[in-house]
């Protein structure tokens, strides 16, 4: 038979079973930091609503702050076990899939992938860029383009070709000529071996809160703050 102390005891633990469980699963509830790796969340070079009205804030937030983030704590998990491939950029990642394990593989390419993508992509946008190519960019463009309304044609209808999702580019080739392309997924087009000039993200997450199903007033909205002055610079360092 249990004592009356016993009694109380067991009856005391039976009490605080329900709220220890609580306890726990609230625990487990709160987000989990990012593991600590070699990767990190590079910060916007602009405050999160710079971008309005074209791009507005809440989607800025959330799209950097939790997609984005995400990317970079998924290819920091994804290396956790393989101290080399840590002390390799992203860049030098995607650019040697074929030697990263099996295992892994699939999980570098989506959130290095993601995490690349994202870094460019954030650096191509602004709210002072300039309103066009200018110089040596205009000219490399001219030979793909024959003027902005070509260009944003054909930008456009890439962007709305690309099913589901995925990004739209203006990548350089071997020979230093422009290409436009898309990618499903993450996928970049160093996996292909060109050097992405200007990524534009075309994931529904990128757009679903202003625009919903909008694609296409997305695409012209990011016409609207592209930055130039970045794109020029990138253009000279690739093309060197
Ligand atoms: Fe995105």
């Amino acid at each position: 038979m249990l004592s009356r102390r016993q009694a109380l005891r067991t009856a005391a633990v039976l009490t605080a079973a329900p709220a220890l469980l609580i306890r726990s699963q609230a625990q487990t509830a709160v987000p989990v930091m990012p593991p600590t790796g070699p990767h990190k969340l590079p910060r916007l070079g602009y405050a999160f609503n710079a971008l309005e009205p074209h791009i507005d804030t809440q989607t800025m937030e959330i799209h950097h702050g939790k997609h984005h983030a995400t990317y970079v704590s998924n290819l920091n998990k994804a290396l956790v076990d393989y101290p080399d491939l840590q002390a390799l950029s992203v860049e030098e990642l995607l650019k040697n899939l074929d030697k990263v394990p099996e295992k892994i593989r699939t999980a570098v390419r989506n959130n290095g992938g993601g995490h690349y993508n994202h870094t460019l992509f954030w650096q191509c946008l602004s709210n002072e860029g300039g309103t066009g190519p200018e110089g040596t960019l205009a000219e490399a463009l001219g030979h793909l383009f024959k003027d902005k309304e070509e260009r944003e044609e054909a930008f456009l209808k890439a962007g709305l070709g690309q099913f589901g999702s995925g990004w739209v580019w203006i990548s350089v080739n071997k020979d230093k000529t422009l290409k436009l392309e898309t990618t499903p997924n993450q996928d970049s087009p160093l996996l292909a071996g060109r050097q992405p000039l200007l990524g534009v993200d075309v994931w529904e997450h990128a757009y679903y809160l202003k625009y919903q199903n909008r694609r296409v007033d997305y695409i012209k909205a990011i016409y609207n703050c592209l930055n130039w002055k970045f794109l020029q610079k990138r253009w000279e360092k690739l093309a060197a």
